[in-house]
Order: structure tokens, then C-alpha cells, then sequence
């Protein structure tokens, strides 16, 4: 037997850390007249679990089943999603990938136009996952990486008249997939749309529009730059009577600037013989002056979010309906900018965001999050073996989308460490567009960028940064540095399930400091995807739902809008503290405060109502000279009619015209002044208590022996008692970025999750049945001492119940109030209405969107299906309500619900949750808030429920009777 050395296995192709090979320079994406032909549409298709089965090029796939381009192959029937936030789903082992390598062959044939001779023809890829080679007719014409960048290929060395097979070959896994650790889905193929290009001799390869705007004189500036073999192309502004010739400067009078307020384009056109391209362009300056932003000479403030591209149904693949609808979205919730976390979007969304006025801070496609588990050992982004591939694809970032007005900065990438790989990145684009300022968070020291950026600070720290005060940095220089520049919180507000609480409060501390420019709430979308679960129903997947063995559970679903794309409480509260216009009533007048930085309030009318106990009494419109940007004004109120109850103004401001993004009076901003009357109204006398042979009766109420309530009019009474549990919401369950315990930890140490009532004392005093109780969890000696106090008056049944913390409490605690369960056949479709706050839920932390008034809905109605069922659908402050049957008067959070706090805590998917045949009300004294601490902190003191005593006074009487 003669002994074999062990082969070496061949480097995979998919490992060779290397930028694309046999591709184009990138360059401008360009609107042209040349023809162009979409390969977007059905290919044949064949998927293998690993890439050892290599299918001949040559092979056109013709049984093979049809599949959509562009599309997720684990989307559309191979394979399985798998979900991580930042923890490679594989060995951390650069450039080597699984051998289990998922492998997507895909084929197409098209014809070659016949009128294209001449010139070239490119195939473009707009976005491939992860790494992927092409042939055309059996040739290997090269490959690429960058899932969402663009890569071109010139095929007219390889192209045939006629019929031409064009094979590719995708893999799922690949030394690029250590650059592109984003938290989100792991979902593969050719993602975004693919077209071939005729490029016509003497065409224009690329366009670099250089478009100033100074403030000062009013002056706007146009260069194009242009790349063409065409001879000296030629620009022309129609609008504005201006023709130049390709690097030529010229200087316009009369131009107006653009900005996300009034997003003024123009449209150029660059022409050579061969080809015409347009483009639309907008005239702006954006630069950093001293510790500010500006643009066109004016301060700017971001109020933006996150966002990735993300359908509940395609994954990464978006149409252009998806991405207006979410411009517009954006627009009627008083959002002006958006970082494209963490990778260039689809490219479609950025001509809508220069359209209707968007800021961008578009981020490069490299993130390397993993390392961090590692200790950043090995970090892509500090080893100069990935030096090409980082530049490459930073330069098919800015290439590609260097003419959009609405982009502002450019952004290294997201979490990829510190190296010189990124420093590198952030000289070339500054020596590339000198125009535009560099954003990277993780370059804490600021060596390269322009603007300082933190995620998650809390309240305390960006109070300090906006008063130039955070810790110093070691080296003095640097530290000054960054001490004088502007700062960004490029993520705050983690919207995960019910939140973020503190909204209100993040934008007062942006408002009070010229230093910090605003930041962008995390994140846009819940990226649930829709599944049928195992019962048949529809619901919406997280990690862990495809048998992922690692992953990161509902991190994914952290957005403001649901999965479904209906807006969250999160993001109406977000819209409020948004709000163009300020609002205040004081006294006999209101403030106008208009919160942008370049338009007037012209384009906005001010209504009012007034409103005594809920009804109407006079309304108007109030008229408001137009107010200038950055200024307020005081604007008298008209004489208002007396009021002999609870005295509402509510003032409104609302489009005055159709927008692009909204119908005129599209809500813009309100503000209410309350009067309540201190006057008691007089009393009536109590009906005596009536002992009966199994207990008490007051009014239609029935106890039992030891004073527990059993029979409310028609209703069984399952369960009524002092309660203070809430399903734990998402915030509730994380440790908060200052290190303090999860709160649901906490609340179940302290035995609130399973409160028990031990009667102590039952009995009659003057006209009341005073019961007294402990209510208290297993396992603890903490409790609450609770006193309920049941009368009649006027027929309705009034509580009067007082609870006393008694023990060594040192935590805030979810709610306090009464839990009444009634027996009922269908609870969801009991109407509710009420005099309180709404429409919406609301929390201590998040009221800026509520409004007191008069509200009604289904008790379904009042729900809000978050992914993860948790804590949702109080109604605060409510006064009166009716619940079927059911009227209750007194001063109370109001929530009312068909399931158990238990069941929605035990449920995994709003889909778990089935009505029973309860229907629960939970009438509150108060609640804590729901703060952020899944990713930042949790609720500030003044709005955590500490109390050490309290009392709850309702009243119930049952209409039917
Ligand atoms: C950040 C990261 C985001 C997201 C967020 C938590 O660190 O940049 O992509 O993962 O945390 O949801």
C-alpha cells in the first residue's frame, strides 16, 4: 500500500477575496434615449443546497422550472430564510464560507435587437446576492459581488445576432459575506432588477453634475462633468434658458434651491450626436459650518429613520409602488430624512426622495458586525487584503448615485469596526465629492468624517454632547476636533414592538442644542415576513420561525410600521414630535413656532375647536400670518363661548392645498388646552349595602360572603382585583444600554406576574361594603395592601379602592388598577366608546399623538397586533366610557381586551392569540412607560410608576338595566 499525501482541496471561486472581474467602471445611473431592454421576468431556475453540482453553462435549462427575477429563491420555494442581527450564521473563518453553499443557476435567452449594432452592449445587475458569475453562450464573462450594488458587464465581445444564452451562477454564501453582516433576513438570488444597455458609439458613459447654490448672493452653479468619446457633449437647462458645454461652469440668477422643504428640480439634458441623457437636478450647498449643518446657508435638522428595503412577501425585492408609497408615508408623518440603512437602496427610492423632498444619508453596502464577537479579530476592514474590495464598493455607492440632490452625506458603512480600509473609503470620497460631508458611527474618534455619530445615546449623554461636554478623547487634537463638529444620533429610538417611549424628550434635547442635528429613529419597517403558521393562519415570521439553530428572534421586527405596513402608535407619536409647526396654547392665544428651516407656514391653515364635556360649542379658523422659518409668533384666540363642564380648546394645523404627499388638511400639528372644573358635583345619597343569603348586593352588583365581586347586572364576573401586570412589552424585557435590568425580570421577582388576593376583612360601614385585601406574588413578601370601598349611587355601583406598597419595593411597577374579567359570547365585538385620550393607545412616555375628545371602536378595534403580543391598547385619561353594556365614569386608563394578560404574555405571534369567552377591562390609576431599552434606555424616572399609595374612584352602571 503506498501512502497518498492529501490533496488540497481548490480554493473555492466564491472565496477569492477580490472585486468583481471582467465587470465596468462603475458609473451615474443615467435616464437616456439610447435603447435599453429589461431582463426583469420569469428565467429558468435550478437550486442546489451546495455548490458542488456545477451545471454546464452551455445548458440553457430548458426543463427547468421557471422563476422569478428578480427574486429570493428562499422566498420563492428553496430554501429557508434565517434571521441574525449581527452573529455570523457561520464559523468566523475569512474568506472560507460553509461547504452547505446554496446555489442558484439561473438561465435566460434573449434576441439581440437587430438596430443595435454598433456601439455596446452592457448587462446590468442591480443587485445580486451574495456573490455570482455570468457566462454568455458557454463564455465566462466575469463575476461580482456587492448584493446591493450595481455592477455592469460589456457583452459585446461575447454577444451573437439573435438568440443569446446567458447563464448565471449565484451562491449564497461567500468571502463578501463577511462585509455584509447586516441585521436583517439572510435571503439570496438576484435581487434587484437586470437590463441590458445599448451604448451607441460616441455615447455618454457618465455624468458628474455639479450643482452649488449660495445663499448669500442667490446665485445657483452648474458644471456637468462628462465622460463620453462623443466629442464635447453639450447641457442645456431648458427652464432655464442655459446651455453650456460639459465642464463648463456657468453661473444662474433665478434658479430656487432645493431642499426637502421645497424640492425644486430642474431638468438637464447632456447630449452628444449619439445620445441624449437627462437628469433632474437640484441646486444646494451642504457643508458643515462650526458645530452646525448647512444647507443653501441654513441650519438643518434631521428627523429621519432607518430604512432597508423590505416587503412582507419579496424580501429585499421592492416594486416602485412599495417605494413611493413609502416616501409618501414618510412625507404625511412629518419625517424629512432617511439614512438607507445599510446599504444603497434600490436605486428608484432616491429619484423619489429628490422629488419630494427627502434628506439622505445614503450608507455604503459594508457591514462587519460579527467581529465583534471575536473581539474584531481578523476585521475585514483593517486588513489590506479586502483594500479593493472595500474601495470598490464604496465607489459603486457614490458613482452610482452622485447626482441626487436629496443626497447629503455619504456614509462608510454601518458597525464595521475601524480600519484602514474605511479610512481609505473615507479619503477617496472626500477627494471624489468634495461637496458632500462623510458620516461613519463607528469612527469614534473622527479621523475621517465630518459629522460626529452615536447610536442609542441616552438622554443625559446627548444633553452633554450638545453642550460639548462628553468625555474627552485621549488625544487632545482629536478630541478637539470632534468636540467642534456637529452631531448625528444616525440611530435613537428603537421602535420595537410597543414604543419608543421618550420621543418628546429626545426631540426637546435635539431642539436645545445647535451642536446635535437631529437623528434617525430605528428602524422604518417591522420586517416580519407573511407565512401561513401551522394552524392555517396568516401571521408574521421572525428569526427562529424557519428552525434557524441560531438567530436572534424578533430583533428583526423593530419598525414603526407593522409588517403590514400599517403605521404604529410609534410612528403617529413620531409624526406629533416631528411636527413642522409647534404649537402651545397660552392663555388667550397660541404660539405658532414654525420648526423649519427655509419654508413659512403659508402652506398651512389653523383651525380650532372648543368643546364643553365632549361637545362641540364653537369651532373657527384662525388666521395666521404667514410665519418664516425658524420664527413664532403669538396669535390671539377669538372670545370663547362659557363652558359649564370639562372646557377643550384643541388647535390644528393642517395643509392648506393638495400636496404631492397628502390631500389638503392633511394633519400637520395640534395642541389642547384643558379646563377642568374643580367644583364636586353635588352627591346623592347611597342606597344602603343589602346582605343577601350568599353575601352583599349594592346597586345590580352581587359579592359573595367574602366580598368578591361575582355579578355586575347581566354579567358573571370571573375574576375582579387589584391588579398591577402587564404583558411584558419587547422594551420591557432587555437590559437597557446604562446597564439596568430587564424590568420583566424584575416585576417576577417581585411575584407581580402572578398577584393572588388573600381577604382579610369584609364588612359594612354607613353605606359602603368595605372590603380590605394583600395582594401579593408567590415566592415574595412584597404586596400591596388594597382597601375596595363598593356603594350605590344614583344605580350605578361606585369603587372607591385604595392600595398601599407594603415591603422592601424597589421597582417601578408596571400598572396599578382593577382587572375585571365578564363572562361574554364574543368579546371582540363589543363596541366601546369614550371621553378620554386617543384615538390611539398612549403611554406615560408617548402622549404627544393623543388628543382628549370622544372615541369609539370594537373592543377588536382597540388592540394593536404587534408581531410579538405584548402589553398595548391602553386609552389614558378616560372619563366616561361605555363597554357594551357597560357605562363607567370616573378618572381612569381604560383597557379593554377579549384576551388575558397571561395569554397575550404566553403568546409567541399575534396569530397565537384566539378569542375566548372573557372579556377583560382594566381600569387604571396609572402605568409605567414603555421607554426603549431593547436597544437604548429604558423610561426616565418621571415616567415609571412609582407609588407608593394610591386610589382609584370609578363608577359602573348597567345600561341595560
Ligand atoms: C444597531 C445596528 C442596527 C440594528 C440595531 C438593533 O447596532 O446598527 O442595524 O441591528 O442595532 O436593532
Amino acid at each position: 500500500m503506498s501512502a497518498q499525501a492529501p490533496a488540497v482541496l481548490p480554493q473555492r471561486r466564491y472565496e477569492v477575496v477580490a472585486p468583481p472581474a471582467g465587470a465596468r467602471a462603475p458609473r451615474a445611473r443615467l435616464a437616456s434615449d439610447a435603447a435599453t431592454l429589461d431582463l426583469d421576468g420569469q428565467w429558468r431556475f435550478r437550486w442546489s443546497p451546495t455548490a458542488a453540482d456545477e451545471a454546464d453553462p452551455l445548458d440553457d435549462g430548458a426543463d427547468w422550472p421557471g422563476f422569478p427575477v428578480p427574486g429570493h429563491w428562499q422566498l420563492n420555494g428553496f430554501g429557508l430564510p434565517a434571521y441574525t442581527n449581527f452573529q455570523y450564521p457561520f464559523p468566523v473563518d475569512p474568506p472560507r464560507v460553509p461547504e452547505a453553499n446554496p446555489t442558484g443557476d439561473y438561465r435566460t435567452t434573449f434576441e439581440l435587437p437587430t438596430d443595435w449594432a454598433g456601439g455596446h452592449t452592457l448587462l446590468r445587475f442591480d443587485g445580486v446576492d451574495s456573490w455570482f458569475e455570468l457566462w454568455l453562450n458557454g463564455e465566462r464573462v466575469g463575476d461580482s459581488s456587492g448584493s446591493r450594488l450595481t455592477i455592469e458587464f460589456d457583452l459585446t465581445p461575447f454577444l451573437r445576432a439573435g438568440s443569446n444564452l446567458l447563464a448565471v451562477r449565484v451562491h449564497q454564501w461567500s468571502f463578501a459575506s463577511y462585509v455584509e453582516d447586516q441585521d436583517q433576513w439572510w435571503l439570496s438570488g438576484i435581487v434587484r432588477s437586470v437590463a441590458l444597455l445599448h451604448r451607441p458609439a460616441g455615447g455618454i458613459d457618465d455624468v458628474f453634475l455639479h450643482a452649488d447654490y449660495d445663499a448669500a448672493t442667490g446665485q445657483a452653479m452648474l458644471r456637468a462633468d462628462v465622460r463620453s468619446e462623443g466629442g464635447p457633449a453639450s447641457v442645456t437647462v431648458a427652464e432655464l434658458g442655459l446651455t453650456a458645454l460639459a465642464g463648463e461652469t456657468v453661473v444662474v440668477s433665478g434658479a430656487q434651491p432645493w431642499s426637502a422643504e421645497s424640492p425644486r428640480l430642474y431638468e438637464v439634458t447632456v447630449s452628444t450626436p449619439a445620445e441624449t441623457v437627462t437628469l433632474m437636478v437640484g441646486f444646494r450647498r451642504i457643508e458643515v459650518v462650526g458645530v452646525e449643518l448647512h444647507l443653501n446657508g441654513r441650519p438643518i435638522t434631521f428627523r429621519g429613520v432607518n430604512r432597508h428595503d423590505f416587503d412582507p412577501r419579496h424580501g429585499r425585492v421592492v416594486s416602485r409602488e412599495l417605494l413611493e408609497a413609502d416616501v409618501v408615508l414618510m412625507k404625511q408623518h412629518n419625517i424629512n430624512a432617511v439614512r438607507t440603512s445599510h446599504y444603497p437602496p434600490d436605486p428608484y427610492l432616491l429619484e423619489l426622495c429628490d422629488r419630494y423632498g427627502l434628506y439622505v444619508i445614503e450608507e455604503c453596502d459594508i457591514e462587519t458586525h460579527g467581529f465583534d464577537l471575536v473581539g474584531w479579530r481578523g476585521n475585514p476592514s483593517d486588513d489590506p487584503d479586502w483594500a479593493e474590495v472595500y474601495l470598490d464598493r464604496m465607489r459603486r455607492m457614490v458613482e452610482r448615485d452622485k447626482n441626487h440632490a436629496s443626497v447629503l452625506l455619504w456614509s462608510l458603512g454601518n458597525e464595521a469596526g475601524w480600519g484602514r480600509n474605511l479610512e481609505a473609503n473615507g479619503l477617496w470620497v472626500k477627494g471624489f465629492d468634495p461637496d458632500r460631508p462623510v458620516h461613519y458611527e463607528a469612527d469614534v474618534e473622527t479621523r475621517v468624517v465630518d459629522v460626529y455619530s452615536r447610536m442609542y445615546a441616552t438622554f443625559e449623554e446627548l444633553d452633554a454632547i450638545g453642550a460639548q461636554r462628553e468625555p474627552r478623547l485621549a488625544d487632545p487634537q482629536l478630541d478637539a476636533r470632534r468636540r467642534g463638529m456637529p452631531m448625528v444620533q444616525c440611530e435613537y429610538a428603537h421602535a420595537m414592538g410597543n414604543g419608543p417611549g421618550g420621543l418628546a424628550d429626545y426631540e426637546a434635547i435635539f431642539d436645545a442644542h445647535p451642536r446635535l442635528i437631529g437623528g434617525f429613529v430605528w428602524e422604518w419597517y417591522d420586517h416580519g415576513l407573511a407565512i401561513v403558521d401551522a394552524t392555517g393562519r396568516p401571521s408574521f415570521a421572525y428569526g427562529g420561525d424557519f428552525g434557524e439553530r441560531r438567530h436572534d428572534g424578533s430583533f428583526i421586527v423593530d419598525g414603526l410600521l407593522m409588517p403590514d405596513r400599517s403605521p404604529s402608535p410609534g410612528l403617529t407619536e413620531l409624526a406629533a414630535v416631528f411636527s413642522p409647526v409647534r404649537l402651545t396654547v397660552v392663555d388667550a392665544a397660541i404660539t405658532v413656532q414654525n420648526r423649519q428651516a427655509f419654508a413659512s407656514t403659508a402652506d398651512f391653515v389653523f383651525r380650532w375647536t372648543f368643546t364643553d364635556d365632549g361637545r362641540e360649542i364653537a369651532a373657527g379658523e384662525l388666521d395666521v400670518e404667514p410665519v418664516a422659518a425658524q420664527e413664532r409668533a403669538v396669535v390671539a384666540l377669538p372670545e370663547l363661548p362659557r363652558a359649564n363642564g370639562e372646557a377643550v380648546l384643541t388647535v390644528f394645523a393642517a395643509l392648506a392645498a393638495d400636496a404631492r404627499w397628502a390631500r389638503a388638511g392633511h394633519p400637520i400639528a395640534h395642541a389642547q388646552r384643558v379646563s377642568t372644573p374643580t367644583v364636586a358635583p353635588a352627591e346623592a345619597t347611597p342606597v344602603p349595602v343589602i346582605a343577601t343569603e350568599r353575601g352583599y348586593r349594592v346597586a345590580n352588583a352581587e359579592f359573595d360572603a367574602y366580598g368578591r365581586l361575582v355579578r355586575l347586572g347581566a354579567h358573571e364576573v370571573v375574576s375582579a382585583r387589584m391588579d398591577a401586570w402587564r404583558p411584558p412589552t419587547e422594551n420591557d424585557r432587555y437590559v437597557s444600554v446604562t446597564g439596568e435590568p430587564s424590568m420583566e425580570s424584575v416585576w417576577r421577582e417581585n411575584g407581580l406576574d402572578r398577584l393572588e388576593e388573600r381577604q382579610l376583612e369584609v364588612g359594612v360601614d354607613g353605606a359602603e361594603l368595605v372590603v380590605g385585601c394583600r395582594v401579593a406574588g408567590s415566592a415574595t413578601d412584597v404586596g400591596f395592601e388594597v382597601e375596595y370601598r363598593w356603594a350605590s349611587i344614583d344605580d350605578a355601583l361606585r369603587l372607591r379602592m385604595s392600595v398601599l406598597r407594603t415591603g422592601e419595593w424597589r421597582t417601578p411597577i408596571p400598572r396599578l388598577g382593577l382587572t375585571l374579567a365578564l363572562r361574554h359570547g364574543d368579546p371582540g365585538s363589543v363596541p366601546v366608546s369614550w371621553y378620554g385620550y386617543g384615538p390611539g393607545e398612549s403611554y406615560p412616555d408617548s402622549t404627544s399623538a393623543v388628543l382628549l375628545g370622544g372615541y369609539s371602536g370594537t373592543v377588536r378595534e382597540l388592540q394593536t397586533d404587534y408581531v410579538v403580543p405584548q402589553e398595548n391598547g391602553r386609552r389614558a385619561g378616560v372619563r366616561r366610557a361605555r363597554v357594551g353594556e357597560l357605562e363607567l365614569t370616573g378618572l381612569f386608563d381604560l383597557t379593554v381586551r377579549p384576551w388575558s394578560i397571561d395569554e397575550i404574555a404566553a403568546a409567541t405571534h399575534a396569530s397565537d392569540l384566539d378569542a375566548g369567552d372573557l372579556l377583560w377591562l382594566h381600569l387604571d390609576a396609572g402605568a409605567n412607560g414603555v421607554g426603549s431599552a431593547a436597544c437604548g434606555p429604558g423610561v426616565r424616572e418621571v415616567d415609571r410608576l412609582i407609588l407608593s399609595a394610591a386610589q382609584l374612584e370609578i363608577s359602573v352602571r348597567n345600561v341595560s338595566m
